[in-house]
């Protein structure tokens, strides 16, 4: 008998180290592990088991259906928006190539199984391009369905990946004779910059909030990529979690759509930097604008409307700028850094 498993892809991630502690603390799902590099030691006591290997590599996901019935697929593994820009064939290859494979391992353990296998797929602000920022301030909150004209490789790859997901559920294979659902439920949350107190980014465009605060906690200059100005919606980590777990959670009945938006706070880059002043006010902190990495930045809304996920599933974040700094943030780093001097990757 194959064990019934939740998979999650790009395990050692920043929203991959939140979701198995998470369902760690929890109980209730035994958890297969998936990632390029060997699983986060502190992680594993979760797991059932780990592999590192390419979702690209169809050989690995044979392995993994051979062994493991998966019910629930957290396909969170991708290149970010910053790396995709200088490597953006790869981008295509790991962010939808690499998605299309996990759908199709999802409908095929469904045909298995039976059972519908629920896949939860992180998409991103990324999906939105404002032309100019008289047009960002003007759009203020957008909803999922306006501006979907992204700049990036990142952007589009996961705008295509939301569609191809609404496609696994909706219309799989609709010419069929006999026509049968592919039996993949997928629902798709668009993610503001996340903020994690104990996880770095690696590659992203809105990495600096999160490398101000890091560096600031660790006594290092600082030297932000963006205007003072620029703005754009954030979350911390702790919420990003709330939101996957409350849609995963929630009754296919209540859904009115697969992809939702989710938000928290919108801070400009100075006002983040003003906070983590006041938490630290030793720290060095400058602007020192890389141009290009800025207009990503420009290009995304300065907030988004969440009214959907409010309404369908009871989003609502535990977090807002001032919790996540005061009782989020600024303990959880400083105790981390005082614990053992570096952060986890
Ligand atoms: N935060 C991600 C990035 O900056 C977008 O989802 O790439």
């Amino acid at each position: 008998m194959r064990k019934p498993v939740t998979l999650i892809t790009g395990a050692n991630g920043e929203i991959g180290h939140g979701l198995i502690e998470h369902f760690g603390r929890a109980g209730g799902h035994e958890l297969v592990a998936l990632d390029l590099k060997p699983l986060d030691e502190r992680l594993r006591s979760h797991c059932t088991a780990w592999l590192d290997g390419d979702i690209l590599d169809q050989n690995l996901l044979q392995r993994l259906v051979s062994e493991y019935e998966i019910h629930a697929i957290y396909h969170l593994a991708a290149l970010l928006s910053t790396r995709s820009e200088y490597t953006p064939d790869t981008a295509h290859r790991v962010n939808v190539e690499g998605t299309l494979n996990l759908l199709m391992l999802a409908h095929q353990q469904a045909s298995w199984h039976g059972h519908h296998v629920k896949f939860l797929f992180p998409s991103s602000v990324a999906v939105y391009g404002l032309p100019d920022l008289e047009t960002k301030r003007r759009a203020g909150r957008v909803r999922e369905i306006d501006y979907n004209e992204p700049t990036t490789m990142y952007g589009c790859n996961k705008l295509y990946c939301e569609q191809l997901g609404r496609y696994f559920a909706l219309h799989f294979r609709q010419l069929a004779v006999e026509r049968t659902p592919s039996g993949v439920d997928f629902r798709s949350i668009r993610f503001p910059g996340l903020i994690s107190a104990v996880t770095l980014p690696a590659g992203g465009t809105s990495d600096y909030a999160s490398e101000m605060i890091h560096a600031a906690a660790q006594g290092k200059p600082y030297a932000c990529f963006v205007r003072d100005s620029a703005r754009i919606p954030f979350m911390a980590m702790p919420d990003a979690i709330k939101a996957l777990v409350l849609l995963a959670d929630a009754p296919p009945e209540r859904l009115t759509r697969r992809v939702y938006n989710v938000t928290s706070f919108s801070p400009s880059a100075g006002e983040i930097r003003d906070r983590v002043l006041k938490a630290f006010p030793r720290a060095t902190i400058t602007f020192e604008t890389h141009a290009a990495r800025a207009a990503i930045v420009d290009s995304w809304p300065e907030d988004v409307d969440d009214t959907p996920a409010r309404r369908d599933w009871n989003w609502s974040p535990d977090f807002g700028a001032d919790r996540t700094f005061d009782e989020y943030l600024v303990p959880t780093i400083s105790k981390f850094y005082k614990a053992d001097g570096k952060c986890r990757k």
